[in-house]
């Protein structure tokens, strides 16, 4: 098969890319280089351009043909998203209608959508399933939500088909080390404490040690990005073959505290990790855990890396190569 998978050079993009030409699929690679690396295009063919820009979106792609596309382009980071609403909705939302107009125009119609758990906002539930509310607390996750909605809505319309994959914490690395998380700022956990390990980064902040957990620090879901690339391969092949959207989750189902990732951040390194206690970062919910039972039913997806320390191990692997 021959896919377009747009932000193919970030991080979960670049992850998908290598799983898809690891099955012999063909790939062209579209991206804006913003945020992503061109280390991380592996050789595929690279179409650069911004979303934002039909016109040359449309120029760029015509006469193409993709069985499918997978859609990963977006900016991402929270804060970010509270201080440039309209950066947000121009990249996310008006970059995503621009591709479905040039998709349809060139009938691809079989899409899977990069979301996010933070459509869903404060949680009401210990687990969250596809039928939590989804109310999100900051423009980032209310662009995936409008995202979302776009995708629904042209499958109500006519005869295309698109699935929303909500990540919970993507975090690890290939495990070969070819490519891993690399994000300038870095704003993530597992990354910032293990630069802290050794010696690139700053001390680690803990942001918060007083929300209502055992421990006193927030939980999260953490997922191996092959595990999440791995999804996206059932993803497309199941959207290929069913007509309309549909949301699924991708989370392993544990929860883990930010202590608790911090100490096997530190077995992992075999070192104490320098960091601070410091406040809440704004908008951080005190624990988001899926329940991904829905993608495991329908998709056959059985997530391989379930153990934090594994997880962790890949990243740190990347870290000091
Ligand atoms: N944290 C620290 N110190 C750091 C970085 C993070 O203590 O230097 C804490 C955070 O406060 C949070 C936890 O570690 O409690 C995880 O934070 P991350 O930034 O690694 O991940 P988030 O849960 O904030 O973000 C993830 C995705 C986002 C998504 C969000 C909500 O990366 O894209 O979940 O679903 F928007």
């Amino acid at each position: 098969m021959n896919y377009l998978v747009t932000g193919g050079a970030g991080y979960i993009g670049s992850h998908t890319v290598k799983a898809l030409i690891e099955r012999g699929d063909d790939v062209t690679i579209l991206d804006n280089f913003s945020t992503g690396h061109r280390w991380a295009t592996q050789g595929q063919r690279i179409i650069e351009v911004d979303l934002r820009d039909l016109h040359l979106l449309r120029s760029a792609l015509s006469g193409e043909t993709f069985d499918g596309v997978f859609h990963f382009a977006a900016k991402s980071l929270v804060a970010e998203s509270n201080q440039r609403p309209l950066f947000y909705y121009q990249n996310n939302v008006a970059g995503t209608a621009n591709l479905l107009e040039v998709a349809i125009e060139n009938n691809w119609m079989h899409f899977v959508f990069s979301s996010s758990a933070a459509v869903y906002g404060t949680p009401e539930t210990a687990l969250i399933a596809e039928d939590h509310s989804t109310l999100p607390i900051n423009v980032y996750g209310k662009t995936k939500l409008a995202m979302e909605g776009m995708m629904q809505d042209v499958c109500a319309a006519q005869e295309f088909s698109a699935i929303s994959l909500r990540y919970f914490n993507a975090a690890g690395a290939a495990l070969d080390c070819s490519l891993g998380e690399s994000h300038e700022p870095e704003t993530h956990l597992i990354p910032n404490a293990l630069k802290a390990a050794s010696g690139s980064g700053q001390p680690l902040t803990i942001f918060g040690y007083d929300y209502p957990t055992p421990d006193g620090t927030c939980i999260r879901d953490y997922i191996h990005v092959e595990d999440l690339a791995n999804a996206h391969l059932k993803a497309m092949d199941y959207v290929r073959n069913h007509q309309g959207f549909e949301v699924f989750n991708l989370g392993n189902g544990q929860g883990f505290s930010v202590k608790d990732v911090f100490s096997a951040c530190e077995r992992a390194a075999g070192k104490s990790i320098p960091h601070v206690l410091g406040d809440r970062r704004k908008g951080d919910p005190t624990s988001l855990v899926s329940d991904a039972t829905k993608a495991r039913k329908i998709l056959a997806w059985e997530p391989l890396h379930t153990k934090l320390e594994g997880i962790v191990e890949s990243a740190w692997a990347w870290e000091t190569k």
